[in-house]
């Protein structure tokens, strides 16, 4: 396994606690609707466990795989989507669950696939956002916590697909 974890940037349970507030916005905001869950493989996988337990009105679900980043911490620029949904999201008031914003470039070629399936909305949920990073503009409706340009793992996210069972999310050297 790859590189060592420098700081612990949010232990288990600020994330807990963050979540189960996003949890509760979320609920309110749908209330007297239904919610299908895009969960983005696979750095998502750990938060869209947790979240969806703290949505109150009735949830569907399903996953998506896009890849952009190989086992490098730079964002190799072009995005594929490897695994699409199963069924047809028109009219359905979708929710998008990623793990990390960082370029813009996964959720942006996502969003392009999905918005023209016709859903009756479609929003994006992350847990962390790294705004300095930014190359496409995405608009993000609920955002767990905005980070500083630091490669972190943890809570679903990966080097080199290690770290992903990491309960916390830390801040990784991969020289280290
Ligand atoms: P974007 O397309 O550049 O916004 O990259 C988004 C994807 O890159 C995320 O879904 C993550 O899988 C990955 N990624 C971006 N930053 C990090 C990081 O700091 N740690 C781990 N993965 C990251
Ligand atoms: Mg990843």
């Amino acid at each position: 396994m790859k590189g060592s974890i420098v700081e612990v940037l949010f232990t288990h349970e600020q994330i807990q606690q963050r979540v189960a507030e996003l949890g509760s916005q979320i609920s309110a905001d749908y209330q007297g609707k239904r919610v299908f869950l895009v969960c983005l493989l696979k750095g998502s996988i750990v938060f869209t466990a947790d979240l969806m337990r703290h949505i109150t009105p009735p949830v569907t679900m399903d996953v998506m795989r896009a890849s952009s980043y190989g086992s490098s911490t730079t964002s190799a620029g072009s995005v594929k989507i490897q695994t699409d949904l199963d069924k047809d999201i028109t009219g359905l008031d979708v929710l998008i669950i990623e793990d990390i914003v960082d370029t813009g470039r996964t959720l942006n070629r996502t969003l392009e696939l999905l918005k023209v399936r016709h859903p009756n909305s479609l929003r994006i949920c992350t847990m962390l956002d790294k705004p300095s990073r930014r190359v496409l503009d995405i608009d993000i409706a609920y955002t767990g916590f905005t980070i500083d340009d630091h490669f972190v793992v943890g809570y679903g996210l990966d080097y080199d697909e290690y770290y992903r069972n990491l309960p916390y999310i830390g801040i990784l050297d991969p020289n280290g």
